[in-house]
């Protein structure tokens, strides 16, 4: 990733680990909740085999879970859109990731043959805070914005 990247699109972030390097025995990435990730961490999934170079993965929102998703091996490019700008993203530093918060639409693609992918989530899994039609995701995304403008009317 471009050391000085510039996150464009709303509801994300960039997390950064702290680190020890200490070849050639190793390194060592620290991952605190509140401190280096801004959501108590109630799930940790991963995800390895990505043998096949035309996989895509994702293609869905949340409603409300916030997550940082960090390639931990090898790279992969992540595509973030929230439902007004699009921005994509090469990760391959596993001490820098993405937050993916709620109402931002995220695929990843391009994964090299020994890519890890590690995500940290705020709750438990819940088929029902997904949202996978990317044309609800617009619509609800739309509505987000006008209740928005409604609410500060009303609060005039
Ligand atoms: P999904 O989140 O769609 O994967 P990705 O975004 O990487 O493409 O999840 C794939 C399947 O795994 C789906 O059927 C839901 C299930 N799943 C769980 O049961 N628990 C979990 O914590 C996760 C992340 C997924």
């Amino acid at each position: 990733m471009n050391p000085r990247l510039k996150l464009r699109v709303r509801h994300s972030g960039l997390v950064d680990l702290s680190f020890f390097h200490d070849p050639p025995d190793g390194n060592l990435f620290i991952a605190e909740a509140k401190w280096h990730v801004p959501f108590p961490i109630r799930r940790v999934y991963f995800i390895n085999n990505l043998a096949n170079r035309a996989a895509v993965r994702g293609k869905h929102a949340h409603r409300k879970l916030q997550q940082a998703i960090f390639c931990i091996n090898g790279a992969f490019t992540l595509h973030l859109d929230d439902g007004r700008t699009r921005q994509r993203l090469l990760l391959n530093d596993p001490s820098r990731g993405v937050l993916l918060g709620p109402m931002l639409w995220h695929t990843m693609s391009g994964f090299s043959y020994d890519c890890v992918i590690l995500v940290l989530a705020s709750a438990r899994f819940s088929e029902r805070d997904y949202i996978r039609d990317y044309g609800e995701f617009q619509r609800l995304s739309r509505s987000a914005k006008s209740g928005t403008r409604s609410t500060r009317r009303a609060a005039r």
